[in-house]
């Protein structure tokens, strides 16, 4: 077996993860809550050659020479190299099915995709948990997109990090919400997770209480969803949302994701929900707004988003082998 193809979906969280307690593990400060998207994420095919002096990633057909990506890329497959004691370098061709700039975090899908094909082509035998935690080491969100429906990535206390892995708490039957996501375009180069985070920890004057209230939050939306009760989920995720961007906001320098576009979707999402439909949004670190809501009450919230570029999706299941 030569060539592997695998395909992760993207996830978003709905309690984010802001924080690390360990930079080169990718430990988190604080626990974290996703859902699963259906059909947007990232195809991975990847192939050993004996010939390879390095590993080589394209992505969407163009070489990546990006050292940040690269060593993502190497993290996660040193793992499986050590793990097989086979040294043999990969090329790993990956496809993201979402437009670019969507504000979709193509890292949390590539990474997933990448260890569930390097888990095969290796031939290592291993829990989920496990590649779980492989994927956290590459891009932490990535550790979320293994699994379905609705995820959990429990912070952990191990120093190793064997315990900072996610799990699925419902599958996406538990309850169907569908998911819209409104593009902003933006032209200005927006702070990267990794760096967000570090600075932040670093220089926001909120990060200690954020830590605090976000494992607390985190529990709340787990309620929220074990009762499926939209009016706490609308509220809780909101709020997660917006603490993790005032915290950020806070930096020295200011981490700004937002865009003036952005405002103006949160307002409407206020507007919708006084007319009755449920509703409630969550935005990543970009300007991206991603609308979560009841799917009885979808077509008239594309109608009304309308002007906007809507990307639609639901809750879906995880990576898979193709
Ligand atoms: O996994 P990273 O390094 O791409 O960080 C993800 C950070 C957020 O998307 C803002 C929050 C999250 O939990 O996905």
């Amino acid at each position: 077996m030569n060539s592997v193809t695998a395909f992760a979906p993207t996830n978003i969280a709905l309690a984010k993860y802001w924080g690390k307690r360990d930079t080169s593990l990718n430990l988190p400060s604080n626990s974290s809550l996703s859902i699963t998207l259906d059909h947007f994420g990232t195809t991975t095919k990847l192939t050993l050659n004996k010939n390879l002096t390095q590993d080589s990633l394209f992505i969407n057909g163009n070489e990546i020479h990006n050292p940040s990506s690269l060593n993502k890329i190497k993290n996660v497959l040193n793992t499986f190299r050590n793990l097989s004691n086979q040294n043999i370098y990969a090329q790993i061709e990956s496809e993201n099915n979402f437009p670019t700039g969507a504000g979709l975090a193509s890292s949390a899908s590539g990474l997933a995709a990448l260890t569930l094909a390097a888990s095969k082509i290796y031939n290592v035998d291993l829990t989920l948990d496990q590649l779980s935690c492989i994927a956290r080491i590459g891009s932490g969100s990535a550790c979320r997109s293994l699994y379905s429906g609705y995820v959990l990535w429990n912070r952990g206390e191990l120093a190793n990090g064997t315990d900072s892995h996610a799990k699925s708490l419902y599958s996406k039957a538990h309850w169907e919400l569908d998911v819209l996501i409104c593009v902003v375009n933006s032209e200005s180069k927006i702070t990267g997770s990794t760096d967000g985070m570090i600075l932040t920890q670093n220089t926001s004057p909120y990060f200690e209480s954020w830590t605090k209230y976000a494992e607390q939050s985190c529990s709340t939306i787990q309620n929220a969803i074990d009762k499926k009760d939209f009016s706490l989920l609308s509220q809780e995720a909101e709020a997660n949302c917006l603490r993790m961007h005032a915290c950020a906001m806070a930096s020295n320098p200011a981490i700004f994701y937002f865009k003036p576009q952005t405002l103006e979707i949160i307002s409407k999402v206020y507007e919708m929900r006084k007319i009755g439909l449920d509703v409630f949004f969550t935005i990543d670190a970009g300007p991206n707004v991603v609308l979560v809501c009841n799917p009885n009450h979808t077509k008239e919230l594309i109608r009304n988003f309308s002007q906007y570029h809507l990307l639609q999706s639901k809750i879906s299941d995880g990576a898979r082998i193709l």
